[in-house]
């Protein structure tokens, strides 16, 4: 049975949830490796709405086992939060697993989180302020408490004041802000720790061992690859790994057990917080494809930023996450836009740049080179085969393809589990 990895091949919210909860139907294990509840992926079951931020997509199913890996950071009341929301609505936790190994993000991450970004001031990043970023600093600081110590009551309370005795000085001296208790957030925590106890386990050898015995295991990314702290728009980025290789440090399996990677990319383009967005579109259609889209975080509620399809982005994931196929999601919300516009390189001071630039200044420069293909005002959204869609729309997702190099495999015509055409 093959491994997939699903990540999202642009700025986030391309509707991985979706796809990995259809996938997740004939998966045996599912695997979240990255990001924490910054992500919120939403899926639509039975006329339900579920949106999930730490809890992996894969809970839907009873017979899925669900693993929260080693590179995920993990806020354990959020976490808590989910799997009750989940236990009431009827589904099972008893089939979720979280890696011994996981960062725990800790009260004074999320402080900081929202100290730093009001410190920078209109140069914030625009980050979702659940800690992630500060979380990820201290694991690489190597100060970091990982689920292991949470549920360690005595070398938990250590930590924690350890931590603290520094933390309160940045927040307060830094930053101008109110200091914890460590005494409050032992309490509060130890709590958090009792209930999670039962879920903390090496999931490492769970992981090989279920490679090997040849069940089919899915890892679901977060966010999307220009948010990779290393290659995407650098600093406008979250502090992890999105790209199809943050799943080997995310999950403790090589390289080669993966066999196949699933991108997921939106019929136009969408980025929430700061940073370049070449193709975004600040006008009358912008705000009819938010609208159309329903483009507002699953996380935040922040309305999303929205823009054309920048096929340039679509060929940088297709080569830094080597993807075998593409999930092309949300083309209704094009039908009756009037024309659509492609980005298909950009122009730099009158040269044409192929591959995405690494730095702001550069991306600052370049102007996207459209092409423009006619649209439709059809509803698509209950049409099953492709060669159902109206001509305009078949031509637009060929073009897509083209242009990636790759194949879609999937078009997402609406929320739905069963709104896709496979090909
Ligand atoms: P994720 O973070 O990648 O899982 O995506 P989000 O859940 O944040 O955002 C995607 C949104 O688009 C959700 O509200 C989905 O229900 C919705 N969605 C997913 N696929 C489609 C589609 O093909 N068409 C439409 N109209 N909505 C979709
Ligand atoms: P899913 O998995 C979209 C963005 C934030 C901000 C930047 C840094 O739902 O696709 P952070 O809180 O991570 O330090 O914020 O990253 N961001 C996302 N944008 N979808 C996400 O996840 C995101 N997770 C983080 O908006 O710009
Ligand atoms: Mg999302």
């Amino acid at each position: 049975m093959p491994t997939k990895v699903v990540i999202g091949a642009q700025w986030g919210d391309e509707g991985k949830g979706k796809t990995i909860d259809i996938l997740a139907g004939k998966a045996d294990v599912v695997v979240r490796t990255s990001g924490g509840n910054n992500a919120g992926h939403t899926i639509e079951a039975d006329g339900v709405t579920y949106k999930l931020h730490v809890m992996p997509s894969g809970i839907l199913n009873p017979k899925t086992l669900n693993i929260i890996g080693n590179g995920v950071v993990v806020d354990p009341k959020v976490l808590l939060e989910e799997i009750d929301g989940m236990e009431e609505k009827g589904f099972s936790t008893r089939n979720l697993m979280v890696d011994a190994r996981a960062h725990v993000i800790m009260p004074y991450h999320i402080v900081l989180d929202g100290l730093s970004e009001a410190a920078r001031g209109k140069g914030d990043i625009g980050t979702t302020k659940r800690g992630i970023g500060p979380c990820y600093m201290d694991k690489a600081e190597r100060s970091g408490i990982r689920m292991c110590d949470l549920i360690d009551t005595e070398k938990f309370a250590r930590r924690v004041r350890e931590n603290l005795a520094i933390k309160n000085k940045m927040i307060e001296l830094v930053y101008g802000g109110t200091p914890l208790d460590p005494e409050a957030v032992i309490a509060e925590y130890a709590a958090y720790a009792d209930r999670l106890r039962p879920y903390v386990k090496d999931t490492v050898p769970v992981l090989y061992e279920s490679i090997k015995a040849g069940k089919e295991v899915l890892f679901e990314g977060a966010q999307g690859i220009l948010l990779d702290i290393d290659l995407g728009t650098y600093p406008y980025v979250t502090s992890s790994h999105p790209i199809s290789g943050g799943v080997c440090v995310g999950s403790g399996i090589g390289p080669k057990m993966i066999d196949e990677c699933i991108g997921i990319l939106k019929g136009y383009t969408t980025r929430v917080g700061n940073g370049p967005f070449p193709t975004e579109l600040e006008d009358e259609t912008g705000e009819m494809i938010r609208r159309k889209g329903h483009e507002f975080g699953a996380t935040t509620g922040r309305p999303r930023r929205t823009g054309w399809f920048d096929a340039v982005i679509a060929k940088y994931a297709v080569r830094t996450s080597s993807l075998t196929s593409i999930v092309l999601n949300k083309i209704d919300p094009l039908g009756g836009v009037g024309k659509i516009k492609i980005c298909v390189a950009y122009d730099m001071d009158g040269t044409v740049i192929n591959d995405f630039p690494p730095t702001l200044e550069a991306l600052a420069k370049c102007k996207p080179i459209y092409e423009e293909m006619e649209g439709w005002d059809e509803d698509i959204s209950n049409i099953k085969e492709f060669d159902r869609l109206p001509a305009a729309a078949q031509n637009y997702v060929k073009r897509i393809e083209e242009l990636c190099g790759c194949k879609i495999t999937t078009i997402g015509v609406g929320p739905g589990r069963d709104q896709n055409i496979e090909r």
